[in-house]
């Protein structure tokens, strides 16, 4: 049996996420800019995600980890809804965003996106120049009144991104000329442009070197102020270092949820701290 089908470890779960949220200060009135409730998610006949619960509250950095395979990736796609596009993946449960549903027919998945901004592994550019990186979504959506407004917005994105100065001269380059550090925050850039609430980011650090990944840890900690953050990484130290909040996933189930402080020092489930400890993973 998985952990989280059992009806009494989920109960636990639920009680121990109020406790760690007390904890942290936070009413229970307004715990999650994104909350999830009982989501479940299956890639045709396996199931991937089993009833997980998770708050993400808004101007903070809530960081997952847990051994590879274990879901995150699956997890942090369900706010996005990017699972819609996996042919064969269905997703169960909740996901409410500022009190909406967003699995709710009336909401645009493409306006969705907007709005939830994803960040993956490997920097993802479009074959466009750096500029147009930045302007696409703006004008897309139609952010913009006139090429001068387009401009504010792309330079104010690139500036908020820790970018502008390394990029201001050349504009007009391709966004792939750029270094791999730069291009994540390039990217970073592309999200912001479209004022977006929650920020996603899957292991963004993975691909780069130690200078470059102390930049995006940089930016985040910048960014937290604005937008609600979710991070998957696999580096205990970068979730200590860049995050309030975290989230243990094992097989598919959130074991343990709640200040990062508490989660590294004094984690309540064994799994946890072998976990963290290096024990597995
Ligand atoms: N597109 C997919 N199709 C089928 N199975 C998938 C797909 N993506 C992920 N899985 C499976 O779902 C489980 C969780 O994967 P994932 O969310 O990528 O974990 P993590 O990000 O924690 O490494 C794994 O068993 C993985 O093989
Ligand atoms: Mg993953």
């Amino acid at each position: 049996m998985t952990p989280m089908s059992n009806p009494r470890s989920s109960f636990k779960m639920t009680a121990q996420r109020d406790d760690a949220l007390a904890s942290a200060g936070t009413s229970r009135a307004a715990v999650g800019k994104v909350s999830a409730t009982d989501v479940s998610v299956f890639y045709g006949d396996k199931q991937a995600l089993f009833d997980v619960s998770l708050d993400m509250p808004d101007r903070m950095v809530t960081a997952l980890i847990g051994p590879s395979g274990c879901g995150k990736s699956t997890f942090l796609r369900c706010i996005n809804r990017m699972n819609d596009t996996i042919p064969g993946a269905r997703v169960d449960g909740k996901i409410i965003l500022d009190g909406e549903d967003i699995n709710d027919r009336k909401v645009d998945p493409v306006l969705l996106r907007a709005r939830v901004g994803m960040v993956f592994q490997k920097p993802n550019p479009f074959p466009k120049s750096i500029f147009e990186n930045v302007a696409y979504g703006p004008r897309i959506h139609g952010f913009a009144d006139n090429k001068t407004e387009l401009a504010d917005i792309v330079e104010s994105s690139l500036k908020r991104a820790g970018l502008w100065k390394e990029v201001a001269d050349r504009l007009q380059a391709p966004g792939t000329s750029l270094s791999g550090g730069q291009q994540q925050r390039l990217v970073i850039a592309r999200a912001i442009a479209v004022s977006p609430e929650v920020i996603l980011m899957d292991e963004p650090c993975s691909a780069l070197d130690p200078i470059a990944t102390a930049k995006i840890e940089e930016l985040i900690d910048d960014l937290r102020s604005q937008y609600c953050i979710v991070i998957v990484t696999h580096s205990m130290a970068q979730a200590a270092r860049v995050s309030q909040r975290t989230a243990f996933f094992h097989m598919g189930a959130v074991v343990e949820a709640g200040a990062t402080d508490e989660i590294f020092t004094n984690p309540r489930d064994t799994r946890t701290q072998d976990y963290i400890t290096g024990r597995f993973g």
